[in-house]
């Protein structure tokens, strides 16, 4: 086991390189599956989740590799198992992804029904709904979720949840839909901008997808899908990660590859706090120098402020001049963070789903347990700023979303280096 030790207080300067995004490349390798012939996948990070996709999808017969450049290949090379089994599935809840696709072209998918999460309650009914829409048969087999069907129909589905849309649930029906039989219309589809580069893949391997990035997304479906080649979307909520490394340290960075486009709720909540964001050369410059003030953030699906940057942002304004508000109403119970940052002498109280943060003078290190793959990123956040010495334990948490966020960290200067448990 590995944790990360960082000594706060250093002002963060340089550029970044943002990766590809985690949320974008497990659905279009999951997609592989749809296709006959070979696809390369381009800027694919290099993540715990991506290995874990390569594992299942390899256990579905499709063999993937890297080139030299870093490009992955993707080819299905045997279609007799349909089964993405507990083992694997319990490992990575995106291993879900693979439904829609699996019933699509093989018109079988047994997929174990994810179970727990940290980030609390997160039911697949709108999964099984939108594919069951097609005309697909539903049945639970041993926690197995098993979906058959003779051929797909073309339909009309309404995928709004308690929560709004869903970005997975839109991915599996909008894979199934194009190699249905007619017209599907996905209506309070996910706009993520995920969902639009699964989109332009499956519309590159010969799809005929219209709408994503839309609540209302149309697709004709066809007889077969063939191979392409797509570069995957720069990491929205890597890149506003990093916008929050500079806001907390008083820092000076440059995101290059970080699309202002994608990242438009952040921006304004950011820049009320205090924080000068502009549009550089080869991405978004970010600098910090003044008192952070106090804002109200809600999350929201996309256009809104997303969820998997709501710790990060609370890291933040434990720092700022006056009162907070963070209300989370994508997951209510997404809070493990909190009472790890009040070890580090942050003021959090949390009544239901909201947080009110009252601003500290300073922060203070100390050792941290990681909980998600987003909290952890919050506590590495505080510990660039905390006084002292921060421990933060389970690294595995953060290597599943970032690609080696410490090396990137200490080459803007940060003080931080991973260590083995055993380390003296
Ligand atoms: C995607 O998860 C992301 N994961 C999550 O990022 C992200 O937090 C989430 O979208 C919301 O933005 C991937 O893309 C791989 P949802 P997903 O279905 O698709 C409820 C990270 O840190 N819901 O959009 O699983 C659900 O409980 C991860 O990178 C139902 O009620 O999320 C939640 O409250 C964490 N029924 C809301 O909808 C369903 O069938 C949104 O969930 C499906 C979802």
């Amino acid at each position: 086991m590995q944790f990360f030790e960082i000594v706060g207080g250093t002002r963060l300067k340089g550029t970044v390189d943002i990766s590809g995004a985690k949320n974008a490349a497990l659905p279009i390798m999951a997609a592989s599956i749809l296709v006959d012939g070979e696809s390369i996948l381009h800027n694919l990070p290099d993540l715990a989740d991506v290995g874990q996709m390569q594992t299942l999808l390899a256990r579905l017969g499709v063999k993937s590799e890297r080139d030299a450049s870093g490009a992955m290949h993707l080819r299905v090379e045997d279609e007799m198992n349909a089964h993405a089994e507990y083992e694997l599935v319990s490992k990575m809840r995106a291993s879900v992804c693979v439904m829609g696709p699996l019933l699509a072209k093989r018109r079988r998918a047994q997929v174990s029904m994810p179970g727990g999460c940290a980030i609390g309650d997160r039911p697949i009914d709108l999964h099984i709904l939108g594919l069951q829409s097609f005309g697909a048969d539903f049945e639970l087999v041993n926690g197995d979720v098993l979906l058959r069907a003779k051929k797909l129909k073309g339909n009309e589905v309404f995928l709004g949840g308690p929560f709004g849309s869903s970005v997975t649930a839109t991915a599996n029906v909008m894979m199934a839909a194009t190699l249905a039989e007619g017209r599907t219309v996905i209506a309070s589809a996910a706009c993520e901008p995920e969902v639009v580069d699964l989109a332009n893949y499956l519309n590159a391997c010969g799809a005929r997808v219209a709408g994503a990035g839309t609540p209302e997304i149309t697709v004709e479906g066809v007889e077969s899908l063939h191979g392409a080649e797509h570069r995957i979307i720069p990491d929205r909520i890597e890149a506003g990660t990093f916008m929050i490394a500079a806001a907390i340290t008083n820092g000076d960075l440059e995101l290059h590859g970080a699309r202002m486009e994608h990242m438009r709720a952040l921006v304004d909540r950011l820049r009320r706090v205090g924080v000068v964001i502009e549009r550089g050369e080869k991405g978004i410059a970010v600098s910090s120098s003044r008192r952070l003030e106090p804002v109200v953030i809600t999350t929201q699906p996309f256009p809104g402020f997303p969820t998997d940057l709501q710790a990060q942002a609370m890291a933040l304004l434990c720092l700022a001049d006056g009162n907070s508000v963070i209300t989370e109403k994508i997951y209510p119970d997404r809070f493990l963070h909190v009472g790890e940052l009040n070890r580090m002498g942050a003021q959090l109280r949390k009544e239901g789903p909201t947080v009110i943060i009252e601003g500290v003078k300073r922060l203070v290190g100390a050792p941290v347990m990681a909980s998600d793959l987003r909290a952890s990123a919050a506590l590495i956040l505080a510990g660039l700023v905390a006084k002292g010495t921060t421990r933060v334990h389970r690294t595995y948490h953060i290597d599943r979303g970032y690609e080696s966020i410490e090396t990137k960290l200490a080459a803007v200067g940060a003080n931080i280096r991973r260590m083995n448990e055993t380390s003296p």
